[in-house]
């Protein structure tokens, strides 16, 4: 599939999931600005940090990739957020499976520590052999625990869900960028939007993934369902900052 024919898909998709009118309009605009700056020394920047990481990854026990595809949206993010000489900087992540999206917030932001929340049983879809194969799952933690061994001093590990974890946390501001990818059925994607969103502090970047995901059969079942009903509940206290299979936020 071109990226032409998926960006349409996807605003198709995001229309049947009620995208509110103004993401459109600033979704477009940093659509438009990503096609027009990404190319030349730009381009060719992002695509060697991608096969950097990639080169990393494969140093690594990884049976699935679902992150590195999203690594110019995070060098952008990181750059233009002055992320990476922020001091004490706080990440959370919802959803780690086996520690690829971990490894690159900590090897991208080596001042990082990072929260890692998941309960390493897999969601929904994975319970489906069709979509991971059961040894895979099977052993999921095991190697997230490899694969970030290295790291184990700028992790904390949460086994638990994040239902769980909120539960357990202090309310109140105190991280800098969270990463959204754990459970996707759009009630837990929204749970997860709201707590993250009250633990991020004030000009903290939260990252969601599978804006244009369909695992559920009513459209706005889905991440999507959830991402626009928060984009629209949070309009005023949020800066869209990202807008494609990920949307990104800063809290204003
Ligand atoms: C798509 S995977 C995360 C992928 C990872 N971020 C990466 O890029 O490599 C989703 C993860 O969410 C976890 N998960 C599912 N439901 C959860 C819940 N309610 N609380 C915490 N984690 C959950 C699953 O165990 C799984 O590891």
């Amino acid at each position: 599939m071109s990226r032409n024919t998926g960006a349409v898909r996807c605003f198709l998709f995001q229309l049947r999931c009620r995208v509110p009118l103004w993401v459109i309009g600033r979704g477009t605009i940093l659509v438009l600005r990503e096609r027009l700056t990404h190319r030349g020394a730009q381009r060719q920047k992002a695509e060697a940090a991608m096969a950097a990481f990639r080169s990393c990854r494969d140093r690594h026990a990884f049976d699935t990739d679902w992150f590195s595809a999203n690594i110019p949206l995070w060098q952008r993010l990181i750059a233009e957020e002055g992320l990476a000489t922020r001091p004490d900087l706080a990440c959370l992540e919802i959803g780690s499976w086996q520690g690829l999206s971990a490894l690159y917030t900590l090897t991208a932001l080596p001042r990082a520590q990072l929260t890692c929340v998941d309960t390493w049983q897999g969601a929904d879809e994975h319970q489906d052999d069709r979509f991971v194969c059961p040894t895979i799952l099977a052993s999921v933690e095991q190697r997230f625990d490899e694969n970030l061994a290295p790291f184990c001093d700028r992790i904390t590990k949460v086994k638990s869900t994040s239902a769980a974890f909120y539960a357990q946390t202090p309310p109140g501001p105190r991280y800098d960028l969270i990463y959204v990818d754990g459970a996707h059925h759009r009630d837990d994607v929204m749970a997860d939007a709201i707590h993250c969103f009250d633990l991020l502090k004030p000009g903290g970047v939260m990252i969601f993934d599978d804006y244009c995901w369909q695992h559920y059969e009513k459209p706005a079942d889905n991440p999507a369902g959830a991402i626009n009903a928060f984009l629209r509940r949070k309009r005023t206290e949020i800066a869209l900052i990202g807008y494609g299979p990920q949307v990104a936020i800063r809290k204003t």
